[in-house]
């Protein structure tokens, strides 16, 4: 009688869970996945997920997206024409990540506990970015939208026209003391910077930017 009871529990489970999984399986197609990359204790994971997963919880991620292994002697820096979330703990995995890097819409959460320093992030083409802190202090997201653009521009990845058909191109500097959340997040942009480094000499690593190319760059800070 038991047994029975328990073959029949069973027998329910198996039909739930290949209903379940015949319903995830045909959302798959449909359903655009999020990159989202983590580390934890000097492992780099590049994960592809279909759900939005609570900030910094690890396990849930490694549970329900698809993730691999990146060594950081293997990895290149990649453009990300797609959103894409980073979990990290401290700025170096920043650096390797995203410094001099295109990212269109990111989401940087931090999940560490030491403040970090001020350091400047380089990012090309950024629209949109949310930061969220895991410290509950007293702003815990915030998101700033740089521009939003039309669709038509694939054939640059970096610029953007602008309603006299000049092209920009978009640069960020990101400080990355604002994961600290002493301060509402701020942004300022300047338009229209024929030279970089002519004009920002100060703040900037002039060998990464030629001179030679006639665009005109929207710099913005991040602060
Ligand atoms: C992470 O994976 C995506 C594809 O899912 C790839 O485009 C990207 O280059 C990878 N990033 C790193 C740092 O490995
Ligand atoms: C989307 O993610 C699911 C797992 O979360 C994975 O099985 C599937 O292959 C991914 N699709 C693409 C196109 O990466
Ligand atoms: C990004 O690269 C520049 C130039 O190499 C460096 O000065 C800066 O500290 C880097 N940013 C981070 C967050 O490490
Ligand atoms: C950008 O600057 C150039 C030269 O200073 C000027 O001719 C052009 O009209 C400016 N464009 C915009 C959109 O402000
Ligand atoms: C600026 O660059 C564009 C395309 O990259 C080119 O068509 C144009 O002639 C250039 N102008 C100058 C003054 O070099």
């Amino acid at each position: 009688m038991k047994l029975t009871a328990f073959s029949t529990f069973y027998f329910w489970l198996a039909l739930f869970l290949a209903g379940f999984l015949g319903i995830a399986d045909s959302f798959v197609g449909s359903q655009k996945n999020h990159t989202l990359i983590f580390t934890k204790e000097s492992i780099i994971r590049n994960c592809s997920c279909l759900a939005d997963i609570r900030d910094c919880d690890y396990s849930l991620a490694n549970l329900l997206c698809n993730c691999r292994t990146v060594l950081p002697s293997t990895m290149e820096k990649t453009d990300y024409s797609n959103d894409l979330t980073i979990w990290f703990t401290d700025t170096s995995v920043l650096e390797m990540l995203l410094n001099f890097t295109m990212v269109w819409d990111l989401k940087l959460s931090f999940c560490g506990t030491t403040p970090l320093p001020t350091e400047y992030l380089t990012i090309w083409g950024l629209r949109k970015l949310r930061v969220k802190n895991k410290v509950k202090g007293q702003f815990p997201e915030q998101s700033v939208t740089i521009y939003s653009s039309s669709k038509n521009e694939k054939e640059d990845l970096l610029a953007v026209h602008n309603k006299d058909r000049q092209m920009f191109v978009y640069i960020s500097f990101l400080d990355t003391s604002l994961f600290n959340g002493y301060s509402l997040l701020k942004s300022y942009s300047v338009e229209n910077v024929s030279s970089i480094t002519e004009h920002f000499h100060n703040l900037l690593y002039s060998n990464v930017f030629s001179t030679s190319d006639n665009r005109s760059y929207v710099v913005t800070f991040i602060y």
